[in-house]
């Protein structure tokens, strides 16, 4: 299926400091930019996040990639409910942002599910991406 953007439908507010399967750690190294994504059970590595900054501006990116075992299990939300939690709570930055490929669905999903409002498409290091945009004032409502 592709689409620009999915729909948010029942959206819900999952993941955000609630992980029930996963937790996140910052990467040493990396500053504030690269997190493990690890099984809160067993520490297996389940993927990557990463908070960057933007290649034009002073918007940061919440990014996340999964290894393909941990898909489907709502873990990509747990996580980047996660950093969202720590880039407008403890880092007080004004606003996340976010971009995806305009053909994935679960990522736009991921992101409708953490409060982020779609905002078409851009030009993201030389292709187009969908754009989504989460304020901290749309966050603090949200919790
Ligand atoms: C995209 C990705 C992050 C999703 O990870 P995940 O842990 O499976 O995501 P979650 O389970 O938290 O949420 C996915 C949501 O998308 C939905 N979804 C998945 N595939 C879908 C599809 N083809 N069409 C519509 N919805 C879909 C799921 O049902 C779920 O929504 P729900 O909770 O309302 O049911 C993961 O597949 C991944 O890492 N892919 C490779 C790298 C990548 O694309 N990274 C993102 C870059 S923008």
């Amino acid at each position: 299926m592709n689409s620009l953007h999915a729909g948010c439908g029942n959206s819900s507010r999952t993941g955000s400091g609630q992980s029930r399967h996963s937790r996140i750690y910052r990467i040493g190294g990396g500053g504030e930019r690269y997190w493990r994504v690890e099984g809160r059970a067993d520490a297996t590595f389940l993927g990557l996040g990463a908070l960057i900054r933007m290649p034009d501006g002073d918007d940061v990116e919440v990014a996340y990639r999964l290894a393909r075992s941990a898909w489907g299990r709502g873990i990509a939300t747990e996580a980047a409910g996660a950093l969202v939690n720590h880039a407008l709570g403890a880092l007080a930055l004004p606003r996340v942002v976010a971009v995806t490929y305009p053909d994935n669905v679960a990522s736009q999903r991921v992101l409708c599910k953490l409060g982020f409002e779609p905002r078409g498409l851009t030009e993201y290091k030389g292709v187009q991406a969908t754009w989504h945009v989460l304020t901290r004032e749309a966050w603090r409502a949200r919790t």
